[in-house]
């Protein structure tokens, strides 16, 4: 069973700045709710309940959402606006939330690796909270739909989506193995390739089911594209010794991490949820 949500969080958003120099990319709300607990209702939703929360400096806003505010619950008690803190109330009463921060901001895949002590040897989640991601006309979110391949499968898993040859040096791209119409195995990984260089159109987005093997893969992993740690560098490894599958996911997802994306997911969910 996987138990534990890992959310590397530690960046510096520096596509969203001035609103992100003192406030977390994580923080910005998409209507009225933040990025941050749209990715805790999936994981949730998924069946996990152990939050890790990596963190940086400046970030210690997410710290205080997913905590009691006394004062201004004292002040609403009673009236009708309590009602806007019901689905917040019910994260905090079914979730626990732990927290780690990174001290230098060298990627995604040593985030990853900062979270070690938080998740241990289990295979755990991660949601990468600037991708928003909603769920399939079922009603099934994306991370539910992994955790349920994992069981079958047992082995580390990324989400795919086509993207558009133009936008695929935005992205780590697969190369791999059909073995259902919409699973992979993967055997190649680039990470933001030249159109020329990209092996598909298949990106790699913001959600993983990792298995624990991938700490050790982290810590022999060299910088790479940016000089930074890549995730895309260990699973490749991993691919190579093991298998790591792609899955092609049902429903729909918002790359809140730039601003066109964010826009995007806050006119779609205007009007989905609250109009
Ligand atoms: P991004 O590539 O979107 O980087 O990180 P960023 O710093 O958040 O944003 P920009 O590009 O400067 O606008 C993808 C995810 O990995 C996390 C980020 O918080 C984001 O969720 N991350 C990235 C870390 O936690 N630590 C890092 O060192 C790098």
């Amino acid at each position: 069973m996987i138990r534990k949500c890992l959310f590397p969080a530690a960046g510096y958003g520096t596509r969203f700045l001035p609103a992100t120099k003192s406030m977390p990319k994580e923080m910005l709300p998409v209507v009225n709710k933040p990025l941050i607990q749209y990715g805790v209702e999936e994981a949730m939703e998924a069946g996990l309940t152990n939050m890790a929360i990596v963190t940086g400096r400046g970030k210690r806003s997410m710290e205080d959402h997913f905590d009691v505010s006394y004062e201004l619950e004292h002040q609403i008690e009673g009236s009708d606006k309590e009602q806007y803190l019901e689905g917040i109330r019910t994260i905090m009463d079914s979730c626990s939330f732990s927290y780690t921060r990174q001290i230098e901001m060298k990627g995604l895949g040593h985030a990853i690796l900062t979270g070690e002590p938080l998740i241990g040897d289990e295979a755990f989640a991660v949601i990468l909270a600037d991708d928003l991601c909603l769920a399939d006309e079922a009603g099934n979110g994306v991370l539910a739909q992994m955790v349920k391949l994992y069981k079958q499968f047992r082995c580390s898993i990324v989400a795919v989506e086509e993207v558009p040859m133009e936008d695929v040096h935005k992205y780590g791209v697969i190369k791999g193995e059909m073995i259902r119409d919409d699973i992979f195995q993967i055997t190649n990984m680039v990470e933001k390739p030249a159109t020329e260089d990209a092996p598909s159109n298949l990106a790699i987005i913001g959600r993983y089911i990792l298995t624990p093997d991938i700490f050790d893969i982290l810590k022999e992993t060299t910088p790479g594209v940016g000089g930074e740690i890549q995730i895309t560098d260990a699973l490749l490894k991993q691919a190579k010794e093991g298998c790591v599958l792609a899955y092609k996911f049902k429903g729909k997802r918002f790359d809140c991490g730039s601003i066109g994306g964010f826009i995007d997911a806050t006119n779609y969910c205007y009007k989905k949820f609250y109009k």
